[in-house]
C-alpha cells in the first residue's frame, strides 16, 4: 500500500518495521505526530497496534486516513466500479458529453496545469467521481487521481514542482486519463484485499489520522497512553510541502483560496524560511540553554549581511522557529508517551549560509533539556531510512568543514 501515493518525503518501511520489532512487545499503541501518507500508521496496524497519527497538510491527512480505512472497502463494489469507470468514459468521449465538473476556482499557475484535452477527462473523471454513492469508493477513486494528477499535467517535481516546459520537457497534449485511473483503482484493490487479509487479529480500533497540527492536538491523545513514537518531522531544510501539494489540495477540494495555504504555512513545523525571514529578529527559546545552538545561529546570521533577510538574517530566523518548535513537538511527546517508552525521530542535518548544523544533536539537546534521555543517535550506514530531499537548494553541497549530509535516527526515552 506504500505504494498509493507517491510522497517525497516519504520513509521507508522497513525502517519502521525494524523500530516495531525492538520498541514493542506484544499490542500496543504507536503514534507518528508527523503522519505524512501513513507509513508509520499502515506498519502499525497491520503489526496489530492501534496506530494515531497527525498530519497538518490535509491532503496527506486524506491519504493516510484512505489507506487506513481501505480494509473496510467493499473490494467487490471497487473493482466493478472501475470497469463502470472506463465503460462511462468510452461513451462520453465518443458522445462528446460535456463535463459538469469545473477546475477549482482559486487555483492559479503560471501555465495551464492541464492541456485541454487532458482536462476534459479529468473533469469526466470528477463527474463519475461525483456521481459515486458509496463516500469509500468515492475517497479511494480521488485518491487514485491525486496520486496520478501530475503525472498528465504540465508540471513536475525537480524536486519541488514546477513547470515541465522550464525543463525541457513537453507539455502533455494528451493522455489516457481514464485508463490510467482504472488501472489504479484496480491495483489499489488488490492491495485493499491484501490489506484486509493480512491485519492480524482483532479488536483493535482502526488506525486514524487527526487532520490538525501535533503541536495544537496532541490532547486527544490519552496521557501516558503511547507505546512507541516513530516519525520523521520535517527537516530544517525548507522542503514546501504546502507548495508542492498545491495542485492536490485545490482540486480535492481541501483548500479553496491562498489564505488556506497561509494557515498551513504558520502551522508547520519550523513554519517556512519565506515567512520566518519577513519576521524581525527571532529568538530563540530562552530555555534553551546550550551555548553550541546559539553560536550556530549566531553564525548563520552572521553570514551574508549583504543579502539583507535573503542572507543570513532571514535563515537564522528559520532556524531559530525550528528549534523553538522542536519544543512544542518535544512537549507534545512527553504528553503523549508512557514512562519508559521510546521516540524514535528520523531527521536529517543541514547546511545553512555554509554554516553546519547538526539538527539531530541539537534536536536531542532539547529533548534532554525538556526531560527525556537521549538513548543514542544513530547514523545508519548505506541503507536509506527517512526521506532524501538531498537535492533542496539548502541540503546540497558541502558546509565550509567538511560536513556532508546524512539522517540519522535520535532515540530518545521518556524517564
Ligand atoms: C517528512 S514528512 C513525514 C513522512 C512520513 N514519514 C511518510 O512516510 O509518509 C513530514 C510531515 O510532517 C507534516 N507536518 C508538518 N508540520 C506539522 C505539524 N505541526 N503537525 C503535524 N504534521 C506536520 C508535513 O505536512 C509532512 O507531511
Amino acid at each position: 500500500m506504500h505504494r498509493w501515493v507517491p510522497w517525497i518525503a516519504g520513509f521507508s518501511k522497513d525502517f519502521v518495521e525494524d523500530a516495531l520489532n525492538r520498541f514493542t512487545n506484544g499490542p500496543g499503541v504507536v503514534l507518528d505526530p508527523f503522519a505524512g501518507v501513513g507509513t508509520t500508521l499502515i506498519e502499525a496496524d497491520l503489526a496489530g497496534h492501534e496506530a494515531v497519527g497527525f498530519e497538518i497538510n490535509p491532503y496527506a491527512a486524506f491519504a493516510s486516513q484512505t489507506k487506513l480505512q481501505a480494509h473496510r472497502a467493499d473490494i467487490d463494489r471497487l473493482r466493478a466500479a472501475a470497469r463502470e469507470f472506463q465503460e462511462f468514459g468510452r461513451k462520453a468521449l465518443a458522445a462528446g458529453t460535456l463535463p459538469r465538473a469545473a477546475p477549482p476556482a482559486g487555483f492559479r499557475t503560471r501555465s495551464p496545469f492541464y492541456g485541454p484535452h487532458v482536462l476534459r477527462k479529468v473533469l469526466l473523471a470528477l463527474d463519475f467521481i461525483e456521481r459515486q454513492e458509496d463516500a469509500r469508493i468515492a475517497d479511494m477513486f480521488r485518491l487514485a487521481f491525486a496520486a496520478t494528477m501530475v503525472d498528465y499535467s504540465n508540471y513536475s517535481y525537480e524536486p519541488s514542482l514546477g513547470r515541465k516546459s522550464s525543463v525541457g520537457r513537453p507539455e502533455v497534449q494528451d493522455y489516457p486519463v481514464i485508463e490510467t485511473l482504472a488501472a489504479k483503482i484496480a491495483q489499489m484493490a488488490d492491495d485493499a484485499a491484501w490489506y484486509r487479509r493480512e491485519r492480524r487479529g482483532g479488536g483493535r480500533p482502526d488506525g486514524r489520522v487527526h487532520a490538525e497540527s501535533f503541536f495544537h492536538g496532541y490532547e486527544a491523545v490519552a496521557q501516558g497512553s503511547v507505546d512507541l513514537l516513530a516519525t520523521s518531522p520535517p527537516y530544517l531544510n525548507n522542503y514546501h510541502y504546502n507548495r508542492n501539494t498545491r495542485p492536490h489540495l485545490y482540486w480535492l477540494g481541501l483548500c479553496k483560496a491562498p489564505g488556506d495555504l497561509k494557515r498551513l504555512e504558520t502551522l508547520n513545523f519550523g513554519t517556512y524560511w519565506q515567512n520566518a525571514r519577513e519576521q524581525g529578529q527571532v529568538e530563540i527559546d530562552p530555555t534553551i540553554e546550550d551555548d553550541e545552538i546559539r553560536e550556530t545561529l549566531a553564525a548563520v546570521r552572521g553570514r551574508n549581511p549583504d543579502k539583507g533577510i535573503y542572507g543570513g538574517a532571514g535563515w537564522a530566523n528559520y532556524a531559530a522557529l525550528y528549534f523553538n518548535d522542536c519544543i512544542k513537538f518535544v512537549r507534545g511527546a512527553k504528553w503523549c508517551l508512557r514512562p519508559g517508552a521510546v521516540a524514535l525521530i528520523v531527521i536529517g542535518n543541514s547546511i545553512l549560509q555554509g554554516v553546519h548544523v547538526p539538527t539531530d544533536r541539537f534536536l536531542a539537546k532539547i529533548a534532554e533539556l525538556h526531560g527525556f534521555q537521549v538513548a543514542g543517535i544513530h547514523v545508519p550506514r548505506g541503507a536509506r531510512v527517512g526521506n532524501s530531499i538531498v537535492n533542496s537548494s539548502v541540503r546540497a553541497g558541502q558546509a565550509a568543514n567538511g560536513h556532508g549530509l546524512y539522517e540519522s535516527v535520535v532515540e530518545l526515552r521518556r524517564p
